[in-house]
């Protein structure tokens, strides 16, 4: 009788060693540091540590992603996304590198959208046009950080309530991205949304690749495999004309791999407007992979997966050089290149695209995938 009580104390104190343990393994999966403060409030850089060993650092300023560090087919780890080391140059720096872009992301024409025969005008900070959310849009604000300690991977959710008309918007929007950093080398993000009021939300992470190492070189040798039959045409502000295009027998065309450089400066009329790739592909939404995208220097490979509609293919057209990043990387001309999930620019005032409106009581979720790997 003794030796069994004796037995299952000893069981007890082992379950208990190792639940312990395993709290005190989450928490130093998520490192939180003072990156900075904004309005007294303090502003947290998050170092997320999975289990082979691979980090990846996000800042609640723009609840961004910032580091990205995974390794090559030898082993060699380096950061392939951009960021700044310090958040002073984050404030001066660009804004969209690694952010989360709302309510609306990419392009409203002309500053305005109807909604129930409500005219909404919106901040035009892209000549005539409203581009992601607005300059004082989600990639601007504080969001809560709430880190994750029972998430079987590292784990952080960004929280934010963004108040009725903010940047000329409708409703109290409450907004939420989760990112989860999991032992397959996967970013999950997952989106919740909801509003008191009808209005449109076209959420999305707007993180630079560049899978030599940021700030090493271009993108125009990366390979991509993107599964879409069609893409949405833009007349010379950006805004969709309307049309769908097909991509077959167009530069536009990534279902078999392409790099990146291959057509880009072929006299193409969507290649000329956009100034190289910055479109909105229709994705197909039949396989499990989304984009791929692969360097064959270093063999690193970037698939992305998505609910959404949309796959917004961006070359880096408009870095110039001017920005300097982690340990004074340079940001070129078409250094790196962004793949923004979402709807399609401009849907509010296009009805026949996919509906951008959410309505009370409804929530929207989504959820979108990066994922590392080496080939
Ligand atoms: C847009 C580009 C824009 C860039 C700004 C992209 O999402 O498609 O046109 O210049 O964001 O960072």
């Amino acid at each position: 009788m003794m030796k069994k009580i004796q037995l299952l104390s000893l069981i007890m104190v082992a379950v208990i060693f190792i639940s312990c343990n395993q709290a005190t393994k989450n928490k130093e999966m998520v490192k939180k540091d003072v990156f900075g403060t904004q309005d007294g409030k303090e502003v947290y850089l998050l170092t997320l540590t999975n289990k082979p060993g691979n980090v990846i650092r996000l800042t609640n300023y723009g609840a961004k992603i910032y580091w990205i560090e995974v390794p090559d087919k030898n082993g060699k780890k380096d950061n392939i996304t951009f960021g700044y080391d310090t958040f002073d140059e984050t404030l001066k720096g660009d804004k969209y590198f690694g952010s989360i872009v709302g309510r609306f992301a990419n392009r409203i024409a002309n500053a305005k959208f109807t909604l129930d025969g409500v005219v909404y005008n919106t901040p035009a900070n892209d000549g005539p046009n409203t581009l992601h959310g607005g300059p004082l849009g989600w990639h601007s604000v504080l969001w809560n950080t709430e880190v994750l300690r029972d998430s079987k991977f590292p784990a952080v959710k960004f929280t934010y309530v963004s108040p009725d008309m903010e940047e000329g918007f409708p409703g109290t929007v409450n907004a939420s991205v989760t990112y989860t950093w999991n032992d397959n080398n996967e970013i999950v993000m997952d989106y919740v949304c909801t509003t008191d009021k009808k209005t449109v939300i076209n959420v999305t992470n707007h993180a630079y690749f560049n899978l030599h190492g940021a700030g090493n070189g271009d993108i125009l040798d990366h390979v991509v495999t993107l599964k879409a039959s069609a893409f949405t045409p833009v007349d010379s502000v950006m805004i969709p004309t309307g049309e769908i295009r097909k991509v077959e027998g167009t530069p536009f065309d990534f279902n078999t791999p392409h790099a990146i450089g291959e057509r880009i400066g072929e006299k193409y009329d969507q290649l000329i407007l956009g100034k190289g790739y910055d479109h909105n592909y229709i994705l197909d939404n039949k396989e499990e992979v989304d984009v791929t995208v692969y360097e064959p220097v270093s063999g690193r490979m970037l698939e992305v997966i998505t609910d959404q509609p949309g796959m917004q293919l961006y070359s880096g057209n408009f870095l110039d050089g001017t920005q300097i990043g982690h340990g004074g990387k340079v940001f070129k001309y078409r250094s790196g290149m962004c793949l923004e999930s979402g709807h399609y620019p401009d849907s509010p005032n296009h009805s026949d695209f996919p509906t951008t409106v959410l309505n009370p009581g409804e929530t929207l979720k989504s959820t979108t995938i990066y994922r590392f790997s080496v080939k």
